[in-house]
């Protein structure tokens, strides 16, 4: 995601602008531009970095100018992070201006379409097809900006939250929104426009959010109109009394930026799947792995390199490839891989499993591989970054920014993308039949709202949370798809909570862990329906006879965990392969609730930091 800024009114434009990309850096902070109009030109600034680095590069005249303006912090999705790809992006003829922040699905056919009418590109962006599509309907159409604006968001597919304007009408700005948060601050005679009301919170308490298909043309000396993109009917925005405080804000009105991350993850997987999962057609479309099917095809094996939490959605990934795609796989720690010394031939293919993309242990087992003759498949959450542009090819978790140090929806998006791959290798390899893959890509689609369903136990895990909060020591069981999710909510608890836990296959308790039970362990145990459901019934029995505490997560309506179990959390029934997206959902609540109960620092936990970039 991005943070977008406008403002249109009395007061000098820029320093707005741009202590409001500052205040939405946690957005995306790949590159940052502004385009101000200084009454007779426009003149636009921008850069890859962060914000500080365009205030650094931006010509002093240009922040002296200018009523009307526009900024962008970028987080990429399509065109790696640079100068020319940053926003805002002008159209051919030099008048029209917009930042953007969503993805265009279809750009690759509007921008061809627009190439044989003679349209330019200079950058690799979505967003600079979109202005241009802007231009070539206000042309042909001979309609103003609005007017253009609402014909040409109605040919595209995707994502928006836009503002747009044309210097040669310097009056007014045209936004619109679908599937991307866009604010409008209501001033005394000036109007400002963000992705969030952090920008504008010290001007104006009253906004408009636009909804969905909404759009609006802002005039300072005139009242707002919105509109329908549909239909250009005319709508009665809700004007609301902001009651939150800038800091509440950027995080989205949640305590920590963690836990605002686990709630966007309905969203953040819809957006990873959107475009790639195409339900109606029965396909997978992922162009990474189109244009190196035959290497998937014909490897002897795929190796997973990862760390952490991403190296636990590397065995979730084992499970899935190998029970639905038939392809051995292995799952390294790339600190171990790095220097093991490991065989490795040009008929194995590597896939790397990185949310920064520029872990260092990852980076050198990448670069090791490659240099073995291996291929090299990169899975990653930020465009451009050191991992994505090495690995051969790639896939993008479109996870938006993880600021929280614990790895939330960079997780269940990870998970979200080799599910797409597995099914996608299986369909080809004609491992799975054509009404199990369309039974799996129904369940997908449905899997965000049933993260939303997992999220509602919030208050339930929060009483859970209460009661263990002082435990030393946790231990966390699971079987098959969910043994690596057991690994991974003891993760996360440890590192937030700093309390010792142990993630392990229920089976192997027997083999020494059980040693440690008594009335003083909560034991986290995964007992959702699956094929080895009675075995983990089995398991809890065990543990329930040396009198530890069970805090058992299950399939609703569970009637016979429940019966066994100290506390039970509900998670919607899924196919059990896709169940670790679910029963993920409670295990990062709950190291949540322990973590802030004992007063941690949630979002920056000690000795530790979001991208270890060191080995
Ligand atoms: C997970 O909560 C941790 N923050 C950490 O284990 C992290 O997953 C690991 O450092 C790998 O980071 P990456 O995904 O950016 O490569």
């Amino acid at each position: 995601m991005c943070g977008i800024v406008g403002y249109i009114g009395h007061r000098e434009a820029y320093p707005i602008i741009i202590e409001g990309l500052r205040r939405l850096e946690y957005r995306g902070y790949d590159s940052a531009g502004v385009a101000l109009f200084d009454g007779t030109d426009l003149k636009i600034s921008k850069t890859k970095g962060k914000v500080s680095d365009l205030e650094l590069r931006i010509n002093e005249e240009i922040t002296k100018t200018g009523k009307l303006g526009i900024g962008h912090t970028r987080w990429a999705t399509h065109g790696v992070p640079n100068d020319v790809n940053s926003h805002p992006h002008i159209s051919n003829s030099g008048s029209l201006v917009i930042i953007h922040n969503g993805i265009i699905e279809n750009y690759e056919s509007l921008k061809k379409e627009l190439i044989t009418r003679g349209y330019k590109f200079q950058s690799d962006t979505d967003t600079e097809v979109l202005i241009n599509l802007i231009e070539e309907v206000k042309t042909k159409e001979k309609v103003k900006l609005g007017k253009a604006v609402q014909i040409a968001l109605n040919q595209v597919v995707g994502a928006y939250a836009i503002a747009v304007f044309d210097k040669t009408r310097p009056e007014e700005v045209i936004v619109a929104r679908l599937g991307s948060p866009l604010a409008i601050g209501i001033g005394d005679g000036e109007f400002f426009i963000a992705s969030d009301a952090s920008p504008f919170i010290e001007y104006t308490k009253n906004a408009i959010y636009l909804e969905d298909e909404e759009m609006a043309i802002i005039r300072f000396d005139k009242k707002i109109k919105v509109r329908k993109i549909k239909d250009d009917s005319l709508v009665d925005p809700y004007m609301q009394e902001l009651q939150l405080n800038l800091e509440q804000i950027e995080k989205g009105g949640y305590d920590h930026f963690m836990l605002k991350e686990i709630h966007e993850q309905p969203k953040a997987i819809r957006d990873t799947f959107r475009g790639r999962l195409l339900r109606n057609e029965a396909i997978i479309k992922m162009a990474g792995i189109e244009d190196n099917m035959k290497k998937f095809l014909n490897a002897n094996r795929i190796i997973i390199v990862a760390c952490g939490t991403s190296w636990h959605a590397g065995l979730v990934a084992e499970y899935i490839f190998e029970d639905l795609a038939r392809i051995p796989v292995e799952v390294e720690y790339a600190s171990e891989f790095r220097y093991r010394n490991p065989v490795i031939s040009e008929n194995d293919v590597l896939i790397a499993i990185s949310q920064s993309g520029e872990t260092a242990d990852t980076l050198a087992a990448i670069k090791m591989a490659k240099s073995k003759g291996a291929f090299v498949f990169g899975v990653c959450n930020v465009v451009g970054s050191s991992i994505a542009r090495e690995t051969d090819a790639g896939a993008y978790t479109h996870a938006g920014p993880e600021i929280g140090v614990a790895s939330t929806k960079a997780f269940t998006t990870q998970i979200t993308v080799l599910s797409l791959i597995a099914l996608r290798l299986a369909r080809a390899k004609g491992t799975i039949s054509s009404s199990d893959f369309r039974r799996y890509l129904l369940e997908m689609e449905l899997i965000p709202e049933k993260v939303e369903k997992a999220l509602e136990s919030d208050k339930h895990i929060r009483i859970v949370s209460d009661i263990y909060k002082e435990a030393s020591n946790f231990l966390y069981l699971g079987r098959g798809f969910n043994f690596p999710v057991a690994l991974e909510g003891a993760l996360k608890l440890k590192e937030i909570s700093y309390i010792h836990a142990e993630g392990y296959p229920a089976a192997e308790m027997k083999h020494g862990p059980i040693a440690l039970i008594d009335e003083n362990m909560p034991i986290v145990v995964i007992a959702t329906k699956a094929e080895h459901y009675d075995k983990v019934v089995s398991n809890i029995q065990e543990i329930k006879s040396r009198k530890g505490k069970i805090i058992g997560v299950i399939t609703e309506g569970d009637t016979v965990v429940r019966k066994l179990a100290d506390h039970v959390i509900e998670v919607p029934d899924t196919i059990e392969a896709l169940s670790p997206l679910l029963t993920t959902i409670p295990l990062q609540l709950l190291s949540y609730h322990i973590a802030v109960m004992l007063d941690k620092n949630v979002d920056q936990p000690r000795n530790l930091a979001k991208s270890v970039t060191v080995e």
